[in-house]
């Protein structure tokens, strides 16, 4: 089986549910309190696992209850965990999320243990390098690690799948060694200074990405689908998402990277990855919670299969 590396953050997540999502200054009153596994790099590296991947996660965890317990449900989901760091006098990364009745959330991060993960840790997992088959890797770690992973992946040619999140500026030396990229509307329109309000201005922002160097841009658009770039391979063009209602959209995201990362190292074409990819990520939004929520692969392709007909098209 090919081998999926993932390097990213290891969070847990503290979440409250809320009515709606306080505005700077407001306090307002939620309900339910729950502590969950999360951190883009895990959720990733969890969806890619029940997708059916086998995954290496190359992380940071501080020497702590959470970080031990995180590393547990990892293992759990038979993630190969050797290349997890585990950092003395330094907490684990730590997630504040509100979610509101809508569904909606707002995430505060501490990154902790996830800012020590160093560009030396790349080199020291070489071997892990070495036998992956496609890198999955956002940005809840520092930009120098990113970095340093990209360019290991270009050496070994690796294709490299960068979800931009959470939204900052990138150097071209990151965006020229990625293969696909997965923003979604708000870091697309970060990255690229180009508002994205319809297909044109997705056109627009895939064009500028394209001119940095990166060969496949997918911009997620929460439930109206995704718009996928690949000149390669057609004229750019929206994939439709799945209509469901949402209780909580945390993760979603990750989810859909997870398993687009699985069907693409299946040889899948980037259609009908994004179609699973979809699935999975309607799924998960059904669910309270980040890895709580991540769905096996028998249920995304029984769902898949179930509403390719439901498809919606807005
Ligand atoms: O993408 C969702 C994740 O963002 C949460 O699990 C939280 O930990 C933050 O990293």
């Amino acid at each position: 089986m090919k081998k999926i590396l993932v390097v990213g953050s290891s969070n847990t997540d503290l979440i409250i549910q809320v009515p709606e999502i306080p505005r700077p200054g407001e306090t307002v009153l939620g309900s339910r309190f729950q502590t969950f596994p999360g951190g883009k790099g895990a959720n990733q590296a969890v969806a890619a696992a029940r997708a059916g991947g086998e995954v290496i996660f190359i992380a940071a965890v501080g020497d702590d209850p959470y970080g031990s317990e995180a590393v547990k449900g990892y293992r759990r989901d038979r993630i190969n965990c050797e290349d997890i760091k585990v950092c003395r006098d330094t907490p684990s990364g730590i997630a504040l999320i509100s979610v509101s009745e809508k569904g909606e959330n707002a995430i505060s991060v501490a990154p902790g243990a996830n800012y020590k993960l160093s560009p030396e840790d790349m080199e020291e997992a070489e071997a892990a390098f070495d036998e992956a088959d496609l890198m999955l890797i956002q940005l809840e770690i520092t930009l120098d690690t990113v970095h340093r992973a990209v360019e290991i992946c270009e050496e070994l040619r690796t294709r490299v799948i960068l979800n931009p999140a959470p939204a900052t500026d990138l150097p071209d030396g990151i965006l020229n060694r990625t293969d696909i990229i997965t923003p979604n509307e708000a870091e697309a329109e970060r990255l690229t200074g180009i508002r994205i309000r319809n297909e044109k201005g997705a056109w627009k922002a895939a064009e500028w990405l394209h001119r940095k160097g990166v060969r496949t841009v997918i911009i997620t658009l929460g439930a109206r689908g995704a718009y996928l770039s690949d000149p390669a391979t057609g004229p750019g063009r929206m994939i439709p998402g799945f209509a469901v209602n949402a209780v909580d959209t945390t993760a979603a995201g990750d989810v859909f990277n997870g398993q687009l990362a699985v069907a693409l190292s299946e040889g899948k074409s980037l259609e009908h990855a994004i179609g699973l990819a979809h699935a999975a990520a309607a799924l998960s939004v059904q669910k309270a919670g980040a890895q709580s929520s991540i769905p096996m692969r028998e249920e995304t392709d029984y769902f898949y299969q179930a509403n390719l007909a439901n498809q919606h098209t807005k």
